[in-house]
């Protein structure tokens, strides 16, 4: 059986892989210091895949993370263990290229040490920069440019894990472009816990919509899109989860080296189709107010996904509505996240 070890397992997005990998029979591995998670993630996981899961509570920076790789036979490693909040990284540069830096790099040091070779790293469209809009979709083989530190430590990430694919034929990794994940788990018991107010559109919408909020900030009417809001590709977590479950299954099979891959559904929503497609899924008004535009932000983003259909057979399969759906079932029933 594969053993598959998710780095930071716990948080959003690994939650929902662990939860589709363990439907698919493989062994899982998480180590998460729930610096952006909480522990009762980890019964919810076990109690969605009716399965037990091997847990380790550790910081992946530190040395302690050894024992991991000593105690198990490990196939492949999927690496979710980073900060990932762009205004944090602005404010705070030093913790977030010390964090998700010293975590890439310690985690591979270890793979290295006990031969393990095939890595899914959590990129993002981030590294796309602001792609001019005649150019777009974007596609991978585009130029890479960030525009803070949070994008930095991505676009660094890529470029140690490119350079050890060109030192060692054996070293195999697929990265991951993502979008901008949405949603939650169908069931309700997994979703997006945020602390404090919000950096993101729908945990912001969704704290508005239980009354947490008084309204939604719209930040900018007036870019060149057809409603004048920023446009972006939204996609559904479990989408995103079940990529990850196609990258694993490619890196057991074939040792192709170091790949790119977008994962977005290739269509992208503007900040008001949004909030009119949350307000059909909880069926209520949501309150808005149009303000300035938010420093660094781009006017569109949307993703070419079609590498990852031909190679990964993996493609998109819930739309906005089913997006909102999840998102807001999620927060109704955990207004506390999973303090609840
Ligand atoms: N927006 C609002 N109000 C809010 C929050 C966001 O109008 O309160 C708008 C933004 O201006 C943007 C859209 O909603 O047009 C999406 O914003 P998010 O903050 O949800 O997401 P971003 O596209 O800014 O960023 C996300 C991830 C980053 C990642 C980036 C890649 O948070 O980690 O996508 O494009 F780097």
């Amino acid at each position: 059986m594969s053993s598959i070890l998710l780095a930071g397992g716990a948080g959003y997005i690994g939650s929902h892989t662990a939860v589709e990998l363990l439907l698919r029979d493989k062994d899982v591995i998480i180590v998460d210091n729930f610096s952006n998670s909480n522990p009762n993630v980890i019964e919810r996981i076990e109690r969605l895949a009716s399965k037990r899961v091997k847990f380790y509570e550790l910081d992946t920076r530190t040395s302690e993370f050894e024992i991991v790789f000593k105690e198990n036979e490990i196939d492949v490693v999927v690496d979710f263990a980073a900060y990932k909040a762009v205004g944090d990284s602005v404010k705070e540069p030093l913790s977030y290229y010390e964090n998700n830096l010293c975590s890439l790099i310690n985690t591979l040091k270890l793979m290295k040490k006990y031969n393990v070779n095939k890595f899914v790293f959590s990129s993002s469209a981030t590294v796309y920069g602001d792609v001019k809009v005649d150019m777009l979709p974007a596609r991978e083989d585009y130029p890479r440019c960030a525009t803070n530190p949070y994008g930095n430590t991505k676009l660094i990430g890529e470029e140690i894990i490119s350079d050890i694919g060109n030192a060692d034929d054996n070293f195999n990794s697929i990265v991951l472009r993502y979008f901008n994940p949405i949603g939650a788990h169908q069931s309700g018991l997994l979703g997006e816990q945020t602390n404090g107010v919000p950096a993101n559109i729908m945990p912001y919408l969704t704290k508005v919509a239980i009354g947490e909020l008084p309204f939604l900030n719209i930040f900018g009417d007036d870019y060149d899109t057809e409603d004048g809001t920023g446009i972006r590709d939204y996609i559904h977590v479990v989408d995103l989860a079940i990529g990850h479950v196609k990258a694993i299954e490619r890196l057991l099979k074939v040792n192709n080296g170091v790949e790119f891959f977008n994962l977005g559904t290739g269509k992208g929503y503007s900040v008001m189709e949004l909030v009119r497609a949350f307000s059909r899924a909880s069926q209520m008004e949501i309150p808005y107010k149009i303000v300035e535009r938010r420093d660094g932000d781009v006017a569109m983003s949307y993703a070419d996904p079609s590498k990852a259909k031909e190679v990964l057979n993996w493609e998109a399969s819930l739309g906005i509505d089913e997006m909102c759906r999840d998102s807001w079932n999620w927060q109704s029933k955990n207004p506390n996240g999973y303090d609840d």
